[in-house]
């Protein structure tokens, strides 16, 4: 397992280019077992998660590859596997989003139910009450969901829990719907950007879906869906991480295919802790040459303040001048970075779903340990300005959902380098 060893205090000075996003690329990647002919899909990024989910659609018979261009192409070649084994899933909770394509598209599917993660519980029970709504019956028998269908038909629905709208729900239920009989009305759906690019592939492959990024999402069901070639989004939350590190560090960064109407709920609160954010065209410009002003921020289903990014702008706020409140509304436990931070000199009070921030004037380098992606990425944030070297230990989590992250902010200015443990 590899480490990251960070010198903190080098200002950020220069340009970064945005991926294609982690989470829009993986329901897409998994609603291609609903077409016939291939799907060509650019700018998705080369982490770990595409890789875990590349080989459960294998053994799922699609056939994926990378041609020279970098585009992942993919083809079903086998519909007769309708399981998504424990290994498999166990791995990536994002695998459950293979449920409603092969429910739609081979009428049955048998899944493993992903256990809890280190953000806390992760439910399913709305994506099962929609595929009901649709007409499915379910069953879980071994840890495993079986789910099957003689025929899908549209349905109104609502799939609001208790902490609001649901991205996966959202997708797994609208995926199934595109080959459901009649009209489907997902109420309460997800207003999320990657919910919005899923749609989008959906309709550029034949589906009728409207009123994708709002609450209301209504699918026109199809006989069939074809394939096509599609853009993945840019990763807003990869961009805010790369403008909490501008931040934190006073430095000056062009971040590159960036959609900042993708994050404004993130640059209104830049904005109030003094962080310029200027937008260049597809560009976004983030400096910062002065102490930081405490904030309040409260996580949020899009459009508010992403818990993806939560755990980032904790580490920004431990240098703020006063005390900051951090309240998280979606995964009221992902707190696993506050120990972390405290280790490296934070000031930070858990109470209940809230942490309190009391800003420090410096932090200081220290050993500690990734245990989630953006709990990960949080300690590099902070390490890149903490007083000596930082050394982050189980860096596989980080490269889940970033790509090669050492080399690119090495090359705007950052010490860091991989070393293997
Ligand atoms: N929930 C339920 N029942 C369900 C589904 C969800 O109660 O059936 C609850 C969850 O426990 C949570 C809330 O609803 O409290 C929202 O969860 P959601 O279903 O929206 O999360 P998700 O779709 O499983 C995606 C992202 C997460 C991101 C969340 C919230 C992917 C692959 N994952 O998860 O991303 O935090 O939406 O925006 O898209 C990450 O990238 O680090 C990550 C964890």
């Amino acid at each position: 397992m590899d480490s990251l060893l960070i010198t903190g205090g080098n200002r950020l000075k220069g340009s970064i280019t945005v991926n294609g996003s982690k989470n829009a690329a993986l329901p897409i990647m998994a609603a291609c077992i609903l077409t016939e002919g291939e799907t060509v899909l650019k700018g998705v990024p080369q982490l770990e998660d595409i890789r875990h989910l590349s080989a459960l659609l294998e053994k799922l018979g699609v056939n994926v590859s990378r041609d020279e261009k970098g585009n992942l192409r993919l083809k079903v070649e086998d519909e007769m596997n309708c399981h998504a084994e424990y290994e498999l899933v166990r791995k990536m909770r994002a695998s459950v989003c293979v449920m409603g394509p092969l429910l739609a598209k081979r009428r049955r599917a048998q899944v493993s139910l992903p256990g809890g993660c280190n953000i806390g519980d992760r439910p399913v029970d709305l994506h099962i009450q929609g595929f009901q709504c649709l007409g499915a019956e379910s069953d879980l028998v071994g840890g495993d969901i079986y789910l099957k269908a003689k025929k899908l038909k549209g349905a109104e629905m609502f799939l609001g829990g208790p902490f609001g709208s649901t991205v996966l729900g959202t997708a797994n239920v609208l995926m199934a719907a595109t080959l459901a009989e009649g009209v489907t009305v997902i109420e309460s759906a997800a207003c999320e950007p990657e919910v919005i690019d899923l749609a989008n592939y959906l309709n550029a492959c034949g589906a009728r879906i409207i009123g994708q990024g709002t609450p209301r999402i209504t699918v026109e069901g199809v006989k069939e869906l074809h394939g096509c070639e599609h853009t993945v989004i840019p990763d807003r939350i990869e961009a805010g991480t790369f403008m909490m590190a501008a931040a934190i560090t006073n430095g000056d960064v062009l971040i590159n295919n960036c959609r900042l109407d993708h994050l404004m709920a993130v640059v209104d609160r830049l904005r109030a802790i003094g962080v310029n954010v200027e937008r260049k065209g597809d560009a976004v410009q983030v400096s910062s040459s002065r102490r930081l002003e405490p904030v309040s921020v409260t996580t949020q289903p899009y459009p508010g303040f992403p818990t993806d990014l939560q755990a980032q702008i904790m580490a920004l706020l431990a240098l703020a001048d006063g005390n900051s409140i951090i309240t998280e509304k979606i995964f009221p436990d992902r707190f696993v970075h506050v120990a972390e931070l405290n280790r490296m000199g934070a000031r930070l009070r858990k109470e209940g779903p809230t942490v309190i921030v009391e800003g420090v004037k410096n932090l200081v380098g220290a050993p500690v340990m990734a245990s989630d992606l953006r709990a990960s990425a949080a300690l590099v944030v902070a390490a890149l300005v903490a007083k000596g070297k930082t050394k982050i230990s189980r860096v596989y989590h980080i490269d889940r959902g970033y790509e090669r992250i050492e080399q690119r902010l090495a090359a705007i200015g950052a010490e860091i380098q991989r070393v293997p443990e």
